[in-house]
């Protein structure tokens, strides 16, 4: 067998070993702006939230943005601000992060998971129209990894069926289709800006909305200070060093953003020439998709799992999948659990397209990958040809 066709994972020559870049940039403006924070004394929902507020608001082009401690909790206001609450259903993606079924679960709603389309791995809308009853109160399309949720035809069936659309925009700070920015189609959006994601403080999140009394609901939510008026209010402040984190990682995001999405192209130009790779789809109008992780599919692999160990092996670059298909999340088994029993029926549904994205076809790995050079690009695509001709010679 030739030398360059023996895989790193059977002890042959890997693609490459060189590290990759680190997730976060940090410099002087953001150590600044973080201990002038610690140093002001004021600690929570202070000036430093107020300005990341308004910076984020004017970065979306919307009129509000509620900072709060995560994503999660971003979500459950957005979805109390609408009228989600007991004896109301919310359509949500089969696959996206567990936390957007528990959000649903904790207004005292029903989480209704309906199945996803394999090309963007967002939900689908002939599935999203099915799923509406006279109960749906909500949909929250999640935009996920490096694809979009073709929002037109889900905005359309809301404001025919009169149903809120709440975005979850925790993978895409930044991005556009047809000139606006993703998170300003629906009533409202929501951002994670967990360690992970694109715009990152450790934790945190936010909410925003051009209506008025949709924010301002989410705000009287957000704390017991602010008088609430027939809803019961949390505990969602965020913390100053959040919000002082966001603000100099928020200037730095627009060069990221264009540097990750130019490299991240040519890989999908040089993916879609090797038979039976499909990257996740860039929607027609799509003026600016951002990346947080690069996520492709691979036709025809008996063992996706090993496939990614075998790739992980070819890049030094951890490989995993879409997200597991929300009726395998253990800890969303709610038959234990008197108060979410009822309410989780919907969650042990099984959806065919979640189940074959995750198990049989889809590869995902970090977005920090596509923070690095033409080099590494060329040698992602490379080891996935290596490893899919090996796979189909063997198969
Ligand atoms: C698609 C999606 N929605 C919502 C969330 C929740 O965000 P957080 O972790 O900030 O609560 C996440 C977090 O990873 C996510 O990936």
């Amino acid at each position: 067998m030739n030398k360059l066709c023996k895989l790193a994972i059977n002890g042959g020559e890997p693609i490459r070993t060189q590290p990759w870049p680190a997730g976060q940039v940090i410099d002087r403006a953001d150590e600044e702006r973080l201990l002038g924070a610690l140093r002001s004394g004021t600690w929570s929902a202070g000036p430093a939230t107020r300005t990341f507020e308004t910076e984020f608001a004017e970065f979306c082009g919307v009129r509000y943005c509620l900072l709060v401690e995560n994503g999660t909790a971003a979500l459950r206001l957005a979805l109390q601000a609408v009228g989600v609450g007991p004896g109301t259903e919310v359509v949500i993606p089969g696959m996206t992060w567990p936390s957007v079924a528990a959000a649903v679960l904790e207004c005292g709603a029903i989480p209704v998971p309906v199945d996803v389309d394999l090309s963007t791995l967002a939900m689908s809308t002939a599935a999203v129209e099915m799923a509406i009853t006279t109960r749906t109160k909500a949909i929250v399309p999640t935009h996920l990894f490096s694809s979009q949720a073709d929002l037109p035809p889900i905005i359309e069936i809301a404001e025919r069926e009169k149903i809120s659309v709440i975005e979850d925009c925790a993978h895409v700070p930044g991005a556009r289709r047809f000139r606006k920015v993703l998170g300003t189609f629906g009533d409202a959006a929501i951002f994670s800006f967990n360690q992970k994601k694109l715009l990152a403080c450790g934790e945190g999140g936010c909410l925003i909305t051009n209506d008025t009394c949709l924010f301002e609901r989410a705000a009287a939510l957000r704390h017991f200070d602010v008088a609430p008026k027939l809803l019961v209010p949390g505990t969602h402040l965020p913390s100053e060093f959040q919000a002082a984190v966001l603000i100099t990682q928020l200037h730095k995001l627009p060069a990221r953003l264009d540097l990750m999405e130019s490299l991240a192209e040519r890989l999908r130009s040089l993916l879609e020439a090797i038979e039976g790779v499909w990257p996740l789809a860039r929607l027609p109008g799509t003026d600016r998709q951002t990346f947080y992780n690069f996520c492709f599919r691979v036709g025809g692999v008996r063992d996706i799992v090993w496939f990614r160990r075998a790739l992980a092996a070819e890049l030094n670059l951890p490989m995993s999948g879409g997200y597991q298909p929300l009726s395998e999340v253990s800890a969303l088994d709610t038959k234990s659990d008197p108060r979410f029993r009822e309410l989780g029926t919907h969650l042990r549904t099984d959806l065919p397209n979640c189940s074959t994205a995750h198990h049989r076809q889809a590869i995902r790995f970090r977005h920090r990958a596509l923070a690095s050079d033409e080099k590494s690009i060329a040698d992602i695509a490379h080891a996935v040809e290596k490893v899919t001709a090996f796979v189909r010679r063997r198969e």
